[in-house]
């Protein structure tokens, strides 16, 4: 499996959903790509917010050499799975992928615990840190969620 998590800025809530997923994975003993990436340019090369990169090293993970990247419409071809967290970054999926968009391919995150629901994992680059808290809380369920479908191990 070749997965990928989408955000806004690649900053805040998918490298700390990357982080969480490979974790399972690495759990797990399977051998998946885990990956992720923004639909804005604005902080390419950056490393993730220092409150996901505490969150993260806080259970046991370490999400501090990931340099934020942009999501391009190859990304559709090379991912099995594209998980989005909320309805801006799903709709910049879709125009960024162009002729390469594929529904079957792209879903929200929260999906996984509440099936065609489409409820969001919100944005707390404007928060303080308990808003990262929050949208760890949501990942680390639908990560969760996710691994057991994907391996079935419900
Ligand atoms: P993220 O949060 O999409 O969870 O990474 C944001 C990070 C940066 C910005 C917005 C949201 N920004 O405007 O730079």
């Amino acid at each position: 499996m070749k997965v990928l998590m989408v955000c806004l800025g690649n900053i805040c809530r998918s490298p700390l959903a990357e982080g969480i997923l490979r974790s399972k994975v690495e759990k797990a003993g399977l051998h998946w790509i885990v990956d992720s990436a923004g639909t804005s340019a604005h902080n390419v090369g950056c490393s993730p917010h220092m409150s996901s990169q505490k969150i993260a090293s806080k259970n046991g993970f370490d999400i501090s050499k990931h340099k934020c990247r942009n999501f391009v419409k190859e990304d559709i071809r090379y991912f099995d799975k594209i998980y989005v967290m909320d309805d801006e970054n799903y709709n910049d999926v879709k125009r960024i992928a162009e002729i390469f968009w594929n529904e079957t391919k792209i879903d929200y995150l929260m999906n996984e615990l509440f099936p065609g629901k489409n409820k969001i994992i919100f944005d707390p680059w404007y928060g303080g840190e308990e808003g990262f808290y929050q949208v760890y809380e949501m990942m680390e369920k639908a990560c969760e969620a996710l691994i057991n479908k994907l391996t079935n191990n419900n």
